[in-house]
């Protein structure tokens, strides 16, 4: 879910409403907002996206004020209704609060309040936090202790922010888990998950720490422990501005992120290579002995990262020799995995703040293994727990379906793969710095896939009447062919599947028939050509059987041609690399199906684009 509090001279529903447009991406099965206005609260609050709230508003228009707060939210308790939206009031109307996360005793807290006379009207959790709210307020008459008061009763993960009708000029937040952001204007002050929200006012944020509760007003930020201690608060400076996260003129966020995928490679990639060929990862704090003792490393991640950390995988055995694990981070600590000292465990995650990671990442320093993630979101939790962490300099990615971030990932798991090679100082110390040569030029290569994708564009726009379309690839293939099936799922709503393509004979091969679109990743076929050549005879035994082939190869590979229906060409990369070759096809084919089939490509439904609940 997206919060976002303001407290300041200006209208507070434009602030909010545009600071939720920012946030949409969190979330967006319903959005509210709450303003205090002549001595109350003027609420609003709409199931559906935000458009349908702003209809609201301007149907029915709010008086103005100048503090208030709003959510976009990503159901969890309670169906996305008008009803469950946020903020959620208390019986008298005095007190709304938004909320992101998960309150685990709310039932308790819910049967409480009801024994007290509270009448709470909606399914959700964050209703009793509300009516809590307002108990403690009519006790102390201060928001903040309030807060704070509240706070140490509840159990789970949450990020709360409020204002109360009595409390004028005043916003209050507390966050365990999800982020969140203070803004600190001229003033004026922001509250945010996320200071895409705030950006276009100030780019003077101070991030909260956990178990925080920051009181807001005009010209003071004030921040707490749960208890009431003082806090010591990190305050920086947002180095990208609002232009950053805007379209650019491209038609979705998707599209124009697709298109920065050289740049944001170069990006991460800038420094972190020396003139002699080395890598200078001086950032990875972990020193270079402790480096020389892992004896094992484990990922862990989600979604599109988890995809990344399958190619890592590859990348890392193959480079250094330590065995690897890629872990879904939603199952890792659930069967107790076997973790020490001389464990490296690497998280990765878009967000900093997805849930499943976070957790896991804790389950593992808590067994004293040293945990490094590989992050897009500066200060964000994951990093900020971790013992060190890569950041993927991708810039700001706003549509839900990782792109951008997806391929930068990748450049940092090779980096820390070949790391690790040299500090070790492995055999293979000659193939990594020819490697390190060519991922320096990587994003050149990435750029001229870019300038080839109209016939795949073609050819999505052809297919958008599918019901099912298959992905079949070998070795680092193989995680290309999941992620292409996830994007496709996540984009155009599709039966898409992703299968190694030797694995194809033992059972998914029953699927093929007749014009069956199944795309085919292909490895060079220099190198480790028995591997192409493999592939080359799984295109022909789905061929056989009907299928229409699209196949995906590297420049002058002419041992495809003849099996292929459709062929798009990909540059020649070293075979661990192509996957950020590879890739860029799918994402771009996924785009423009989903987009003939009408659905809108940045926020599909269902989905949110940092899930913060486990
Ligand atoms: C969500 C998004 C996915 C993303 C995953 C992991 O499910 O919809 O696109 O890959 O979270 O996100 P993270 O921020 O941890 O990389």
């Amino acid at each position: 879910c997206g919060i976002v509090g303001y407290v300041g001279q200006q209208s507070a529903l434009d602030v909010v409403t545009a600071g939720l447009k920012r946030l949409e991406y969190r979330g967006y099965d319903s959005a509210g907002v709450a303003v205090q206005a002549d001595g109350g609260l003027a609420t609003a609050k709409k199931a559906g996206k935000l458009v349908n709230l702003e209809k609201e508003l301007a149907d029915r228009p709010l008086p103005a004020g100048t503090t208030g707060i709003g959510h976009t939210r990503w159901a969890t308790h309670g169906g996305p209704t008008d009803a469950n939206a946020h903020p959620h009031l208390d019986n008298a109307g005095r007190v709304a609060v938004v909320h992101n996360g998960i309150i685990e005793n709310f039932a308790a807290l819910r049967e409480e309040l009801a024994e007290r006379g509270h009448d709470l009207v909606s399914e959700t959790d964050t209703e009793v936090v509300a009516h809590l709210l307002a108990e403690e307020y009519s006790a102390c008459a201060d928001l903040a202790e309030a807060m704070r008061l509240v706070c140490r009763r509840l159990e789970g993960a949450f990020t709360l922010v409020a204002v109360h009708a009595d409390e004028a000029d005043v916003v209050v937040g507390a966050r365990r888990n999800s982020p969140l952001v203070v803004g600190v204007g001229d003033g004026e002050a922001f509250l945010a998950s996320d200071v895409a929200a705030f950006i276009a006012h100030t780019r003077s944020a101070i991030e909260l720490g956990q178990d925080q509760v920051v009181e807001l007003r005009r010209d003071a930020v004030t921040v707490t422990g749960f208890d009431g201690s003082p806090a010591d608060v990190r305050s920086y400076h947002v180095d990208w501005d609002a232009s950053a996260a805007e379209k650019d003129g491209y038609a979705s966020f998707m599209l124009k992120e697709i298109a920065e995928q050289p740049k944001a490679v170069a990006d991460t990639l800038l420094g972190r290579i020396d003139g002699s060929g080395s890598l200078v990862l001086d950032e990875v704090r972990i020193p270079a002995n402790v480096l020389r003792e892992v004896d094992k490393v484990v990922i862990v991640a989600c979604g599109t990262a988890f995809h990344a950390g399958l190619i890592a995988k590859y990348a890392i055995e193959h480079w250094t020799r330590i065995p690897c694990e890629v872990e879904l981070a939603s199952e890792f600590r659930y069967r107790d995995p076997i973790l020490d000292q001389q464990t490296l465990v690497v998280a990765i995650s878009q967000s900093g703040e997805t849930m499943d990671t976070l957790m896991a990442l804790r389950h593992a320093r808590e067994q004293g293994a040293k945990v490094l993630a590989i992050c897009n979101t500066n200060g964000s939790t994951i990093p900020r727990e971790s013992d060190a962490v890569l950041y993927t300099h991708a810039g700001p990615e706003v549509a839900v379906a990782s792109t951008k971030a997806f391929l930068t990932q990748l450049v940092a798991c090779y980096l820390v793969a070949l790391y690790l090679g040299q500090v070790r100082g492995t055999q293979w110390a000659d193939e990594i710095r020819a490697v390190v040569r060519d991922l320096s030029s990587i994003g050149g290569a990435v750029e001229r896939v870019l300038e080839t994708m109209e016939p795949v564009r073609e050819l999505a726009r052809s297919l958008a009447d599918k019901n099912t379309v298959l992905f079949l690839g070998r070795h680092v293939g193989y995680p290309v062919a999941l992620e292409g099936a996830l994007k496709l799922k996540e984009l155009a709503y599709m039966h898409a599947e992703g299968f190694a393509a030797g694995e194809l004979k033992h059972g998914p091969i029953a699927l093929v028939e007749d014009d069956l679109p199944v795309v085919v990743v292909v490895p060079s076929p220099r190198g480790r050509s028995v591997l192409h050549d493999k592939l080359v005879s799984n295109i022909q035994e789905i061929r056989a059987r009907g299928a229409r082939t699209i196949v995906i190869a590297e420049e002058g590979d002419e041992a495809v041609v003849p099996y292929a229906d459709h062929l798009i060409r990909v540059p020649v990369t070293p075979t661990l690399l192509q996957p950020l070759v590879a890739t860029v096809p799918l994402q771009v084919f996924a785009c423009e199906l989903a987009t003939a089939r009408g659905n809108e490509v940045d926020q599909p439904r269902n989905l949110a684009k940092s899930v913060t609940v486990e």
